[in-house]
């Protein structure tokens, strides 16, 4: 793929997000050689900088490209930090454009990027539809998604805090974007090992033929964090676990395991089949499935390793009071013909033990018992993809125990890809802004995928929120989670905690 000359505009430019996350990628995308060859950066936010004062901040004094700053070639980060430039946008976002209008038709002129503009809303949710209107009024949003002199716009995730929002802010978007020029980050698909379950499932005929409710016992999914809500309280409290992880970046990871096989790899087949995968979950309505199938919790203080840490509670700007759950569990159904009757068990989590998002694929354990002292809690094959860290594929099966008899254990074939002496990882935001530079939105989600996800969270949020005695049960900060969500996945053997 070619990627043509174009100037990225950066809304949210002080922000931290910009600074940690994009300008990172960026520079790492230079330093791979894969800009093109006119590329130009414009920030802008309401904070008043010059562009050298930009140039600072987000390179020169930036504590995230310290390292490079420190170690590279002086010249070298001088032409990065060189096709930086900042624009004032005055006290709010939803002031006139017009300076910003001649700023980007000035630029666009001196540097030669043909009239192809990026849009990238590092922003609140609330702020891209006035952002889109004012790009709209400035005549700047006119252009496709694809060919030269286009014009796209990214907008970062929370996409919505409910389907309703989620609808409205499609709409609100809509209205001044063409769907193929809306770039709907996850940057969960950006990981190449969430790419990978595509590669594992459909380019392996060991796998495939396997990949239903014929074979599979129950598909189980954990995302742990080590981490609490750091500095973002006001936003977590509002937000919880199943908005912030179960509803973007899980479902995607979910949609990915129960898709069908897509014709072939265009970003539209593909996101066909993912949206009627999400579609195709199981809406739980009932206060009762309601209740067995979903569980609620939040971290208290503990100690790790001799130090006191806080419960979520303490967290600066959360409600001493809050309900608001800093671990969810759920489990679900699949109503399609492949995955009739099959679990799936999803948790996520902050406090947790060990930071790790992993997929377990748990098979059947064959129909009949030939060796009589296979262990029986340990006597299923796993696949087990690693998301991260340590990012690659496990796959547990039965070998004989040399010696008398037929004893069986459990084996490991796991494969790292750390061990592939030519893999380069690229960093989750890197890829993705690399791929809407060539307007390539396979890894994007689609208005469509959005809201699919949004359908099925919606009555869980409700429940949480007004259902009766819907208990937020507590676990100690660097535990597994709630005694009791062991219940919800006990007929299926217990959760794996990955590590113990
Ligand atoms: C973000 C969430 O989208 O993903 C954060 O808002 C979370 O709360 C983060 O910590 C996790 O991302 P990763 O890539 O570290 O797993």
């Amino acid at each position: 793929n070619s990627t043509s000359n174009q100037l990225l505009v950066i809304f949210g430019a002080s922000g931290d997000l910009t600074a940690r996350k994009l300008i990172p990628a960026l520079y790492h995308l230079y330093e791979g050689g894969h800009f093109p060859e006119n590329f130009v950066v414009l920030g802008a936010s309401r904070s008043n900088m010059s562009d050298e004062e930009f140039r600072k901040k987000v390179v020169y004094e930036s504590p995230y490209l310290k390292e490079e700053v420190k170690t590279k070639d002086a010249a070298f980060i001088k032409k990065f930090a060189d096709i930086m430039y900042y624009q004032d946008l005055g006290d709010d976002y939803d002031s006139d454009y017009t300076d910003l209008k001649n700023r980007i038709e000035s630029l666009d002129k001196e540097c030669k990027t043909n009239g192809s503009f990026m849009f990238y809303l590092s922003t609140p949710p609330s702020l891209y539809e006035p952002i889109a209107k004012n790009l709209s009024d400035q005549g700047l949003t006119k252009g496709s998604g694809n060919d030269k002199g286009f014009r796209r716009i990214i907008v970062e995730k929370p996409f919505g805090y409910s389907l309703e929002t989620a609808q409205e802010l499609n709409k609100g978007l809509q209205k001044y974007f063409k769907e193929n020029q809306i770039f709907r980050i996850d940057h969960y698909l950006g990981k190449e090992t969430v790419q990978n379950l595509l590669v594992t499932r459909f380019s392996n005929s060991i796998f495939e033929p396997l990949w239903n409710r014929n074979y599979i016992h129950h598909v189980e999914i954990t995302n742990a964090e080590t981490v609490g809500v750091e500095k973002r309280g006001g936003y977590y409290d509002k937000s919880g676990a199943l908005r912030d992880m179960f509803q973007s970046h899980l479902l995607q990871i979910v949609s990915l395991i129960v898709m069908e096989p897509p014709i072939n790899s265009n970003a539209e087949e593909i996101r066909n089949e993912k949206v009627k995968a999400l579609k195709s979950l199981r809406i739980m309505r009932s206060e009762e499935e309601l209740f067995h199938n979903t569980m609620r919790g939040q971290y208290v203080a503990s100690s790790i390793n001799g130090k006191r840490v806080k419960g979520y509670r303490e967290e600066e700007g959360v409600d001493p009071e809050s309900k608001t759950e800093t671990y969810a569990a759920i489990k679900f159904f699949v109503d399609n013909w492949r995955w009739k009757d099959t679990p799936f068990y999803v948790r996520t989590a902050k406090q947790m033990p060990t930071k790790v998002t992993e997929v377990v694929i748990h098979f059947k354990t064959p129909h009949h018992q030939v060796f009589k002292d296979q262990d029986i809690n340990n006597k299923d094959n796993k696949l087990i993809i690693r998301i991260q860290p340590d990012e690659g594929i496990l796959i547990k099966f039965g070998v004989k125990v040399p010696g008398q008899g037929f004893q069986v254990e459990r084996a490991n074939m796991d494969f790292y890809y750390s061990s592939l002496s030519d893999s380069n990882i690229m960093d989750a935001y890197e890829r993705l802004l690399l791929d809407a530079m060539q307007g390539d939105a396979t890894l994007y989600a689609r208005a469509d995928e959005v809201e699919a996800a949004w359908a099925f969270v919606d009555p869980i949020l409700e429940y949480w929120a007004n259902g009766q005695d819907v208990n937020t049960y507590g676990y100690p900060a660097g535990t597994w989670g709630p005694k009791d969500s062991d219940d919800l996945i006990e007929d299926s053997n217990g959760w794996r905690n990955p590590g113990e």
